[in-house]
Formats: C-alpha cells, sequence, structure tokens
C-alpha cells in the first residue's frame, strides 16, 4: 500500500491528466485535492481524447474510485454537464465510482459573473483568468459566505444563505461593473434544480479516505495547476486562487500531513503558460511558435493559444523543494525533437547575486539575467522508445542535464500523449 501526490512544477498543463491516468492502473483510488474547474486535463487513450475539467483523471479505468476532496471547488452545474458528457461517451459514472466532499465550496452564478466582470473591468491590469468563477468562490469560502454542497440538503437555509452571499455582490454588479443583479430566488432555484443529481455523491470524504488508507489501498493524488500559480508560493497577483502545492494534499482531503509518502513534480521539457504574468524563458520567437504547434499548446479549458518558452531550471528546482519532490515525472520530451540546440535556465542573476529560486517580488523578476547551459538537441522521432537506451544520446543529455540542475532523478519520461508512450523507470504501484 502507498500513496503518491501528483504536482504541476510550472505553470500547469505539465501532462498530470496523461501520469495520472497512466499510473491509475495500479492505484485503487484517485482523489483531486484543490482547484475546481479552471484545470483541464487531457487523456488519450486509443483514438479517443478526453478532457476533465473537475472529475479526476481515474475516471477511465473500471474499478477505480475517484474522489472530489473539499479543497476543490465545485462548479454543479459545469459538473453535471461533464459527467453527462462522459456517460453518453461510455465512460461509467456512479455514486460507486465518484464521492464528492459533502465539504466542498460550489462555483455559484454570480462567481463566474463577477470573475468576468472584473477581468473585463481591469484592462491591462487582467490576469487572464479562465472565467470559471474559482476566485470569487475562493474568497467567499475565506470570507465565510460559501455555499458548501451540503447546503444542497437544506433548500430553506440555501436560500438564505445565497441572499447574504448575494448583498455584497449586487452593490458590486449595479454600481461598479454595471452589469445586471442577479435575484436570489432565481439564482438559488437554478442551482437547487441539480439537487437529486448531485446528493447521492455526496460523502464524508476525509473518513471515506482514513479508512481507504487502514485498509492498505493504494492512491493518487492529482494536482491541479502549477507551482507557479499558487497563491502563496506563485508569481503573485499572476497565480490562481488555491495552492497547488503538497501541502494542499493535506488541507483540501483533511488527511494528515505525515500520511503523505511519495510526490511526483511534473516537469514538461519546455515551459508554457497561459494567462498573464511574469515568464522569464518566454521565446516570442520562431523557436517559441515551433514548441506550440509541435506541442498543441493550446488550452484544454479555455483554447487560448499558450505562450511557450525554454524549460526553466530556477522554477522547478524551486518547485522540488517547496513540494518536497522525490522524483520528476518529464513530459513533451518528443516536442522537442528536430529544434536543433536546446536551452535551460540554469539559475538567475539580479544585481551581482545568484538567485537559484526565483524572486518574490515582480520587480526584481523583471529586472533578473538568465543564465542558460545548452543542450545538443536530437533530430530522431522518439515516440517508440520505452527505455533509456531506446533515446537518442542528444535526448538523453537533455535529461541528464534536467537532472542536474534541477537536482532530482527521473521516475517516468513521457514521448507522447498516449498510455504507452512512456519511459518508466521507478513504479510506485
Ligand atoms: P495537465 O493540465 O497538466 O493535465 O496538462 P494538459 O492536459 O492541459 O496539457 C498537456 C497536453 O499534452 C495534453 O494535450 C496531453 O494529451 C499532451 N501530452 C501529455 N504528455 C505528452 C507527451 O509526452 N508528448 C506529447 N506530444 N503530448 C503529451
Ligand atoms: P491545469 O490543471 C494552466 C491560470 C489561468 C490564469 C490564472 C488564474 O490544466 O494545469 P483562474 O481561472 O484559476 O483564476 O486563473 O491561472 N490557470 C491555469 N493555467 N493550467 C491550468 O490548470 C490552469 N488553471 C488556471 O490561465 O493565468
Ligand atoms: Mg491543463
Amino acid at each position: 500500500m502507498t500513496n503518491v501526490a501528483i504536482i504541476g512544477t510550472q505553470w500547469g498543463d505539465e501532462g498530470k491528466g496523461k501520469v495520472v491516468d497512466l499510473l491509475s492502473e495500479g492505484a485503487d483510488l484517485v482523489v483531486r485535492f484543490q482547484g475546481g474547474n479552471n484545470a483541464g486535463h487531457t487523456l488519450v487513450v486509443g483514438d479517443q481524447s478526453y478532457a476533465l475539467h473537475t472529475v479526476p483523471s481515474g475516471i477511465l479505468r473500471p474499478g477505480k474510485v475517484s474522489v472530489i476532496a473539499s479543497g476543490v471547488v465545485v462548479d454543479p452545474e459545469d459538473l453535471i454537464v461533464e459527467i453527462r458528457a462522459l456517460v453518453k461517451r461510455g465512460v461509467t459514472i456512479s455514486p460507486a465510482n465518484l464521492k464528492i466532499s459533502e465539504k466542498a465550496h460550489m462555483i455559484m452564478p454570480y462567481h463566474r459573473l463577477l470573475d468576468v466582470a472584473r477581468e473585463n473591468a481591469a484592462g491591462s491590469q487582467r490576469l487572464g483568468t479562465t472565467g470559471r468563477g474559482i476566485g470569487p468562490a475562493y474568497e467567499d469560502k475565506a470570507a465565510r459566505v460559501g455555499l458548501r454542497l451540503l447546503d444542497l440538503r437544506s433548500p430553506d437555509v440555501f436560500i438564505q444563505k445565497v441572499e447574504r452571499a448575494l448583498q455584497e455582490k449586487n452593490c458590486l454588479f449595479e454600481n461598479l461593473y454595471k452589469v445586471p443583479s442577479l435575484k436570489a430566488e432565481t439564482v438559488a432555484a437554478r442551482v437547487l434544480a441539480l439537487r437529486d443529481d448531485l446528493l447521492p455523491y455526496l460523502t464524508d470524504v476525509t473518513s471515506y479516505l482514513r479508512a481507504a488508507g487502514e485498509q492498505g489501498l493504494n492512491i493518487l493524488f492529482e494536482g491541479a495547476q502549477g507551482v507557479q500559480l499558487d497563491v502563496d508560493h506563485g508569481t503573485y497577483p499572476y497565480v490562481t486562487s488555491s495552492n497547488p502545492t503538497t501541502g494542499s494534499v493535506a488541507v483540501g482531503t483533511g488527511l494528515a500531513p505525515k500520511r503523505l509518502e511519495n510526490v511526483l513534480g511534473l516537469v514538461k521539457a519546455y515551459t508554457s503558460r497561459v494567462g498573464e504574468g511574469p515568464f522569464p524563458t518566454e521565446l516570442k520567437d520562431e523557436v517559441g511558435d515551433q514548441i506550440r504547434e509541435r506541442g498543441r499548446e493550446y488550452g484544454t479549458t479555455t483554447g487560448r493559444p499558450r505562450r511557450c518558452g525554454w524549460l526553466d531550471a530556477v522554477v522547478v528546482r524551486a518547485a522540488v523543494k517547496l513540494c518536497g519532490i522525490d522524483h520528476l515525472a518529464i513530459t513533451k520530451l518528443d516536442v522537442l525533437s528536430g529544434l536543433g540546440e536546446l536551452k535551460i535556465a540554469s539559475h538567475y542573476e539580479l544585481d551581482g547575486e545568484k538567485l537559484l529560486w526565483p524572486p518574490a517580488s515582480l520587480l526584481d523578476l523583471a529586472r533578473v539575467k538568465l543564465v542558460y547551459r545548452s543542450s545538443p538537441g536530437f533530430d530522431e522521432d522518439i515516440k517508440t522508445a520505452r527505455k533509456l537506451t531506446d533515446l537518442p544520446k542528444g535526448a538523453r543529455a537533455y535529461l541528464d542535464l534536467v537532472e542536474e540542475l534541477v537536482g532530482c532523478p527521473p521516475a517516468l519520461v513521457s514521448v507522447g500523449p498516449e498510455r504507452d508512450e512512456t519511459i518508466i523507470l521507478n513504479r510506485y504501484f
């Protein structure tokens, strides 16, 4: 029995969905613990591609249980749409294999409206959010005016809570953002209409997971977003409103931190970012465009083109330390084939000082000088490689350089989107 947390080390979209789907073969449970439907995790199985947002990436494996823990913010309407679309495609989803924490907070229609209104009003100061209402939902949770899924059980109290939550928001909608205000009864009726669909899934997830651990089941914790989008440790304010770092596994599930056994850090072989905010190794040239096209770097959730650039070892090194990462899963190595000489930022320099992790101040981050190491690169198609020795010399040299600069060995190297397009060095289950 063991458990593994899958953590994105960069700005998200590292390939967490693929790796969770792959490793879930040996897991009994797959657990989402933070974030919401801002996540977009793409799984490719044969000729089928699935984009998951709130549903955990273990759902495609019969016999496995998927869990949405209390640290996740759940958009009830969007979740039902996601579940129905998956069921229509033949995926089995029922309360037997999907458990949702009764304590999870809901993303309400006014959260989405507020997210979008704020972004529209912010002009050049916008964050580039996914517009899914994630920030406003976490704000209400912290402000203690949020609605939890368990509130669906008591419709009368539900309406009162919506009224309370809308007091301030309607004031903002009407006076600041100049958008029509919302009626509590209409909003409540819209969400309460989903009661019968949602209530059967509600579970005391903390007790359920504790019992699963005691029974010796294998658990995979599926992170969303990445360390640089962490509200405490990322490129604030250009971050999401939750903590994609490892500590969230404990906070978001209610399991004690010492129960977590392994942490696998997901590293895309280059870097991408969606939305605004600093990106030191960004390539605004032909090479960046080539990476975007070859890596199909377009957002799973919003379809936006992702900004692309070289791998930044400073960012990944910080993630390894912050998250207690034991091993790396290096993904999308195949995308770098044919690009010529490859570069990795090894460290930054600021006012003559060597920086091994990113500075907290964005003003400082804007002034850093990047110091790169080069690797000769490779031209071969590596999608059929299943062992390190199948890789050409240039690809192995690149992996060695990543390990040297980041100070952490790989457990897995992904060479294509499909399950079997993977070199597995360390199996957890
Ligand atoms: P996540 O948010 O971390 O789950 O990542 P996304 O699913 O948003 O983005 C990763 C994309 O890359 C998806 O379309 C995957 O199917 C794809 N992908 C994952 N691993 C590989 C790989 O090794 N090579 C290639 N070419 N694509 C991959
Ligand atoms: P996965 O799980 C990449 C980004 C948004 C925006 C910022 C804040 O697929 O890796 P939010 O809607 O969360 O308030 O937006 O965070 N962002 C992501 N970028 N992958 C994600 O998830 C993301 N989730 C949020 O683009 O810059
Ligand atoms: Mg994604």
